[in-house]
């Protein structure tokens, strides 16, 4: 699903060019997909188990990080580009996702951008997430986040069930 639908959608033909920042890699639902893309991926995972698994299917040290999206263990402008597929809502607040938005853009290099993905809010996924932590991103409210983050030229674009955005930080 990820691989075949979600990412086509998400990314298109954008040029991400030579150095993404997967954010919240998971299991690596895309992370295979993303290094046929770009020449150099670094996947940040916070939970230990998930990064061993991670390493395994990608090879031991090949740019597999534990790190916090909150607080992240890069130097400013390392990234040309970002993704965060289905994150967001994991992080335990609205400030704590600000700041995400906010490591984000000084991470990125003048002119890259962030991809994400994110699902609505409402019963079934509130239902859904009643074991984990669930702090949906309201996507009218993105726009004004993203721009108090240092971020530009914010797009919105739902779908049912959830909604994509990119926004790049200036030249
Ligand atoms: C629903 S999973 C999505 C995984 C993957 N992006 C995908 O699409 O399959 C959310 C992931 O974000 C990770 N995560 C949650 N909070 C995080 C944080 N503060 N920093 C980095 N990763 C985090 C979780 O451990 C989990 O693996």
């Amino acid at each position: 699903m990820t691989r075949a639908r979600l990412l086509p959608w998400l990314l298109g033909r954008s040029d991400l060019g030579e150095r993404l920042l997967e954010i919240g890699a998971g299991a690596g639902a895309a992370t295979a997909e993303l290094r046929k893309r770009v020449p150099r991926v670094t996947s940040l995972e916070y939970d230990h188990a998930l990064i061993e698994r991670l390493a395994q299917s990608n090879g031991a040290g090949a740019g597999v990080v534990r790190g916090d999206a909150a607080a992240l263990p890069f130097a400013d402008r390392t990234f040309s580009s970002a993704i965060a597929v289905l994150v967001l809502h994991h992080l335990r607040s609205s400030e704590l996702q600000d700041r995400t938005f906010a490591e984000v853009h000084r991470v990125l290099q003048p002119g890259g951008r962030l991809f994400a993905f994110e699902i609505s809010d409402g019963w079934f996924n509130r239902f859904v997430h009643t074991k984990s932590t669930f702090v949906p991103v309201q996507p009218d409210a993105l726009p004004a986040r993203l721009t108090v983050a240092g971020f530009a030229r914010v797009r919105l674009d739902p779908r049912p069930g959830g909604f994509r955005f990119t926004a790049s930080r200036n030249a």
